[in-house]
């Protein structure tokens, strides 16, 4: 393909009626950010797009929750959201909101193309009814018994308990949220666009054309869409906060929330192009134009189905690329803000970035771990041990490190000033680093094509690692010790200094559009213009000149002590204990570190005594549903068969353990795991490759034979 004229990204606009949380930022906001960094690090025409989406019920149900207007929650919400988002390097070129009047009209106008065309069709159809209030109920303004599960406080759009989408009409015994009182049903008119007809040009599109440049997970669930029956969707509702419908007869009825929405994103290219002097038009309907949308999985049909058929018939370009990521799920639980199982974007803001110790770089250390546990292409998991260990281990142990080393060994032994390189002494280590650069470049770039963000940020990790390596390799501290019988060392010296600051510059190129804060505290300390970033540099190893004086280094990142994620651990509990949720004790003390240490401290041997060992036979083992790591386990231990579940999913296929004999601790408190209950523990010991192994002995022992 032609390499595009121009890039419209953009990631899903999110409801204003409330925080958002760091799930949300992991999936549509910052693998967008990533890549639009580096389009304009390569110089490309790109214009990023986002803002609040501040229409459908999601807004008046927040207002009648807080006592207030529609449009004070969307006044509220809209510029906390937006400066969390820049807080967190977030670097939309606009950050708009449907509310505003060049929205309505940018909606209006599309509907009116579509229903003058006679793309719509208008159908009858009698509606839940609120006689009290005088209002036609949207599907989440009725509650009733679900259907599937029998939880009683479902939604005519969805069950939270059981996840099922579900129209008010599958609800067992209907009441009304505005009034409490059973709604009767009425005939109301609607518009609708009928999908169902064009389900040969989204067969053809999606699941032929972008079959394999789309990740799985959207062409699936497409697919699953498709072959379910391709239905007409209703655009309008009987509601009155939104976009109203255009038309004298359609009075009291509003556009459908997710029919304004994604018109959302062109109008807020148009009032980009109008505070920027640019024209907008071409982003929207030249097919030179590549339409990017970042969303999360829960807006798949919306963004490759219905948005797409609706430019279609309105003239538009069609997205080339939509990618979503699985869920990223928060200790062990589902991210929930209204469970209270959740990292707000401006907690963590407050609690990381904003603190006397904290600072940019903290909203790096947050883009950084998200990116590092992508859950690109299945469900992840964000642990606050997680969190720490890709800061300590990986920021500051290598890319921190290395930067720092090379700073401070540059102003010892080189004066503070890029060192010369002498050509005629390069070895064999020298090639092979700078073949490493040229070779990371490549592949980082390769990876961010794809839209493999996860990968790409390995490899900017590797380099430093590779880096790290170098200079052990080298040792300029030890050189330097010889210099004065060899003063001709000093060249030895020189040489590795300038490479690693050449591989400093190139870090800083690699890692700008991952972690912004900390390439630009990187251009400060080499004392360089932001043009130092152009992608086309990274591979150079002459972006540094000889001679040029740099400044003291200053830490870019700082580590984590385990004090800290203990506090976020006991805030999580309370926040989803304040939020009526069951206290989940057991599960926080799990996630509780202790203090790093080797060995434990002395006990005598009663402490010894109380623990029950024994010889144990598995004699089934099964995934357990929804968790990578566990396995449940049944175990003869031939007085009794125990279930035990075990964190071992992740080293042994269930299959390979059957028969296995193995040490259990038996007299553990029962402890539910994913809904199982767990009696007993296994004994593994893990070497120090993190690989583990099951205590056992090389002869079959018969089962209960106590260990001690
Ligand atoms: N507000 C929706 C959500 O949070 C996303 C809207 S995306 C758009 O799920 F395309 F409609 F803008
Ligand atoms: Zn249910």
């Amino acid at each position: 393909m032609n390499q595009p004229k121009r890039y419209l990204v953009t990631s899903a606009l999110p409801y204003a009626n409330g925080l958002k949380h760091i799930g949300h930022l992991a999936g549509a906001y910052i693998p967008a950010d990533i890549y639009v960094r580096y389009l304009r690090a390569q110089k490309r025409d790109v214009v990023f797009v986002c803002g609040s989406d501040e229409h459908g019920t999601a807004i008046p149900i927040q207002a009648m929750k807080e006592g207030t207007t529609p449009q004070a929650i969307i006044d509220k919400y809209h510029p906390i959201i937006e400066q969390n988002f820049k807080d967190l390097g977030i670097s939309f070129n606009i950050y708009h909101r449907t509310s505003a009047p060049i929205h309505h009209t940018t909606a209006q106008e599309f509907f009116t193309v579509l229903n003058d065309k006679g793309d719509l069709e208008i159908k009858e159809s009698e509606q839940y009814y609120d006689e009290e209030t005088k209002t036609f109920l949207a599907d989440r303004f009725i509650k009733g018994t679900c259907p599937n599960c029998g939880n009683d406080g479902a939604y005519g759009d969805q069950c939270e308990k059981c996840g099922k989408s579900l129209s008010p009409d599958e609800l067992i015994n209907p009441v009304s949220t505005l009034s409490g009182k059973t709604p009767i049903k009425k005939a109301t008119k609607h518009w609708y666009l009928p999908l169902n007809k064009h389900e040969e040009f989204l067969r053809e599109w999606i699941l032929k054309e972008h079959k394999d440049d789309w990740r799985a997970n959207v062409v699936g669930q497409c697919k699953s869409w498709i072959d379910g029956g391709l239905q007409p969707r209703a655009v309008t509702r009987d509601l009155d906060w939104g976009v109203k419908v255009p038309l004298q007869e359609a009075n009291g009825k509003v556009l459908y929330v997710w029919f304004d929405a994604p018109i959302g994103y062109i109008s807020a290219t148009k009032q980009w192009a109008l505070d920027n002097d640019k024209d907008w038009k071409p982003y929207w309907q030249s097919s030179d134009t590549q339409l990017i949308h970042f969303i999360g999985k829960d807006n798949i049909v919306f963004h490759a189905i219905i948005f797409p058929a609706m430019l279609k018939l309105h003239g538009n370009i069609l997205p080339s690329f939509v990618t979503s990521n699985e869920f990223m799920n928060l200790e062990g639980d589902k991210m929930s803000t209204s469970r209270g199982w959740s990292i707000e974007m401006d907690e963590y803001i407050n609690d990381w970035i904003k603190q006397p110790n904290g600072g940019e770089s903290m909203a790096d250390v947050l883009r950084y771990y998200l990116t590092a546990i992508a859950p690109e292409t299945k469900d992840s998991e964000f642990t606050w041990k997680g969190f720490q260990d890709a800061n300590n281990n990986e920021l500051v142990s290598i890319f921190g490190n290395y930067v720092n080393r090379t700073f401070v060994l540059m102003h010892k032994l080189c004066g503070g000033k890029v060192p010369a390189f002498h050509n005629n002494l390069i070895d064999e280590v020298d090639k092979e680093l700078i073949e490493s650069i040229q070779n990371s470049k490549i592949k980082i770039q390769n990876c961010l094509e794809e839209f493999k963000f996860r990968d790409a940020q390995f490899e900017v990790i590797d380099l430093a690692r590779k880096a790290n390596q170098y200079m052990q390799k080298k040792e300029p501290w030890i050189v330097a010790k010889s210099l004065i019988e060899n003063p001709e060392n000093q060249k030895l010296i020189d040489n590795c200094l300038h490479l690693c600051l050449q591989l400093t510059a190139n870090l800083a190129i690699l890692i700008n559009p991952f972690l912004p804060f900390t390439a630009k505290k990187m251009l400060y300390m080499m004392k360089v213009v932001d043009k130092m970033l152009d992608w086309q540099n990274a591979g150079s190893v002459k972006l540094l000149s000889v001679g040029y004086s740099l400044r003291e280094p200053q830490l870019l990142f700082r580590k984590i002590e385990t004090e800290e994620i203990n506090k976020q651990l006991e805030k999580l509990k309370q926040k989803s204990i304040a939020n009526n949720q069951q206290p989940i004790e057991k599960k926080m003390e799990e996630a509780k570190q202790p203090e790093i240490t080797n060995l434990k401290s002395e006990i005598v041997f009663d402490d010894f005594a109380k623990i029950d060992l024994r010889v144990g036979t598995i004699t089934a083992a099964e995934k357990v549903e929804k968790a990578d790591k566990l396995l449940k386990l049944t175990v003869n231990l031939g007085f009794e068969t125990r279930t035990i579940v075990s964190g071992i999913a992740l080293h042994f296929k269930p299959e390979d353990i059957v028969g296995k004999q193995v040490t259990v601790v038996c007299n553990l408190a029962p402890r539910k795991m994913r809904g199982i209950e767990s009696n007993g523990m296994i004994l593994m010991a893990e070497d120090k490759n993190g690989k583990l192994h099951f205590i056992n002995s090389n002869n079959k022992i018969d089962e209960g034979s106590t260990v001690s």
